[in-house]
């Protein structure tokens, strides 16, 4: 049976460089491991606490718990706004993190990527993204790392796909992540 790796992209432009790097892991996967890229995120809604109770949650939101709860391990992927975290990944983590002590990421591993146009790729948002999804439950394995910068004149003409550079930093992610599912806690 596969590895299933769920991918959460917190971008959601047609032409998100953060999304075209989750299809380029997508693409290169080894055989017995599967990166789905989430599908949804836009239409779940921000979290509320109110609307969190049984009978309440929307189903856009129950579908996000239900692959997180189906998958292995989770692969991150953030641009930067405004020296942060954007809302979508952030709303997808938050929920996520709950019911509190049982949340979909569950001790799982979970490495956090992207890029971003600024000279340190997205840094600060990544950094944030690995607290977030920390304290949401997730096992962060904090020294898979890979910021890449200038993304808008990087990936104008070129998919990460066919950057031979981006395409071997990204095998490796997924094959570090790989090697972290199953290990001990
Ligand atoms: C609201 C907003 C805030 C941004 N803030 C930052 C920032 O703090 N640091 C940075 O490097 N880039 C920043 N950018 C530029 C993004 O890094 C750039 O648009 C990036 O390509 C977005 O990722 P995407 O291609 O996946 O959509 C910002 C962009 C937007 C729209």
């Amino acid at each position: 049976m596969s590895v299933r790796i769920l991918a959460l992209v917190g971008s959601l432009r047609a032409g998100s460089h953060n999304r075209q790097l989750a299809e380029a892991a997508v693409k290169l996967a080894p055989a017995g491991v599967e990166i789905e890229l989430y599908e949804g995120l836009a239409e779940v809604p921000f979290y509320n606490e109110d609307i969190d109770v049984e009978g309440g949650v929307p189903a856009t939101a129950v579908k996000l718990r239900e692959a997180a709860a189906a998958a292995d391990a989770f692969l991150l992927f953030s641009p930067e706004y405004n020296g942060t975290i954007p809302a979508v990944l952030k709303n997808a983590i938050d929920w996520l993190s709950r019911p509190y002590g049982s949340g979909a990421f569950g001790g799982k591993p979970v490495a956090v990527v992207g890029t971003a146009f600024g000279q340190y790729g997205g840094v600060w948002a990544q950094d944030e993204a690995r607290k977030a999804v920390g304290i949401a439950g997730g096992k962060v394995i904090e020294d898979i790392k890979l910021s890449i910068p200038g993304s808008l004149t990087r990936f104008a003409e070129t998919h990460p796909s066919d950057d031979a550079e981006v395409a071997a930093q990204l095998t490796d992610v997924v094959a570090r992540l790989h090697s972290n599912v199953g290990a001990a806690v």
